[in-house]
């Protein structure tokens, strides 16, 4: 059975050849014990589903996942004792997500940094080594998660200040940072970010539109209290818990049968194509930033329902295989579908971007996407 050290040597040489692990950071990932600061029982990504892994009963195994390149789910449903399972709510990330985020985020010692959704506590004591607790804030909001961190970090050597609260607020006590960083995915950059970041510091995080997709954003911040930036990866992150987001129930849309006072139309693109593909529906999210969808499998085929959050207009599409034309119906101010048409159309026609190309400008009033310049604003 290789060894922790062996094993975490391993990793550092492969997240080395894959380039995501930047020479700064590698003192830091060779040194901090991974493994303490994963639970006894976790759930691991290893062939495309979570799968359980417990260190009594297979220790071999457990040791071996920890220094995997995988994601490992530390907690489900916010800790329910039920046992269902549905939604994973803290985990350590997967460590080539966690070095390339470092390396967004361009620190240097020196820099006082904000970590927002402390997890595991594996981030913050990589962030602590490399920078001393006294320049470390992280901020989780679930209470057990926070305490266990808390004894995590305490007990493998690193003292970084660990607040519990609602990150979503920053951690205006130890403002101004130079640096702040998210490892839980939010719909909209909080103000309060912008108020804690000095002017020139970095702000990253991961961004999940509410259609869909997701990716890191590197914003930095001007010394008008705005910030502005690009994209850099797609990304997968559990959303900040504040900014979950259910929907109405199809009655406020729709109080009678389907298709109630909706208007008929026909439409050559084929939802699936665009849902299919992460950076698709991201690219039509950033432009229809209160329109969410739901699926309904029927017979052979599928029907996509739009939303909008106002709870002022629907639209279906039919998705049948094999077809060249599908069903739409539309209802209220907005055209719902349409517009998903036509933002998909905007960015075919522009070469089909990558995340790099797309932008986040952040006000305290809200946020506008852009494509290749801030000015180029997505409607
Ligand atoms: C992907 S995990 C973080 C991984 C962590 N940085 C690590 O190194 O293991 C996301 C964490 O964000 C936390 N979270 C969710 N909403 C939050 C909020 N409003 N404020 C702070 N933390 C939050 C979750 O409870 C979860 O522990």
């Amino acid at each position: 059975m290789s060894t922790a050290e062996e094993l975490r040597a391993a990793l550092v040489a492969t997240l080395t050849e894959s380039r995501s692990l930047t020479a700064d950071w590698v003192p830091s990932v060779a040194a901090v014990p991974r493994h303490a600061f994963l639970p006894e029982r976790f759930w691991a990504d290893e062939d495309g589903g979570d799968t359980e892994c417990r260190r009594d009963k297979d220790p071999e195994r457990w040791l071996r996942l920890a220094y995997a390149d995988v994601p490992i789910v530390t907690q489900w449903d916010d800790g329910a004792e039920d046992g269902e399972h549905t939604v994973p709510t803290s985990s350590a990330s997967m460590p080539t997500m966690v070095v390339e985020m470092l390396a967004d985020l361009d620190t240097e010692p020196g820099h006082r940094v904000l970590e927002i959704g402390t997890g595991t506590g594996y981030n913050a004591a990589l962030l602590t080594h490399r920078l001393g607790a006294e320049m470390v804030s992280t901020v989780e909001v679930d209470p057990g998660v926070t305490s266990v961190a808390r004894s995590a970090l305490r007990a493998a050597g690193f003292a970084p200040e660990v607040v519990c609260g609602d990150g979503s607020l920053g951690w205006p006590v130890a403002a101004p940072y130079d640096r702040l960083i998210s490892t839980v995915s939010l719909r909209t950059i909080p103000s309060a970010w912008l108020t804690q970041t000095r002017p020139g510091g970095v702000i990253v995080s991961p961004v999940s539109p509410l259609l869909g997709g997701g990716a890191i954003v590197r914003l930095t911040v001007g010394d008008d209290g705005t910030a502005s930036g690009r994209f850099t990866r797609s990304s997968a992150f559990m959303l900040l818990r504040q900014q979950r987001y259910d929907g109405a129930p199809v009655d406020d849309y729709l109080p009678g049968e389907w298709p109630g006072d909706s208007e008929q139309s026909w439409t050559k693109v084929d939802p699936e194509a665009i849902g299919d593909g992460w950076l698709s529906l991201f690219a039509c999210a950033l432009a229809l930033p209160d329109v969410y969808y739901r699926r309904n499998d029927y017979g052979e085929g599928r029907t996509w329902w739009l939303f909008d959050t106002a709870v002022t207009s629907w639209a279906t599409v039919d998705s049948v295989p094999g077809e060249s034309r599908f069903e739409v119906r539309q209802s209220g101010p907005r055209r719902l579908w349409d517009e998903m048409e036509a933002a998909h159309n905007r960015w075919t026609a522009a070469g089909r971007p990558g995340y790099d190309r797309y932008g986040l400008t952040v006000t305290p009033g809200g946020q506008t996407a852009w494509l290749d310049d801030p000015g180029n604003v997505l409607l």
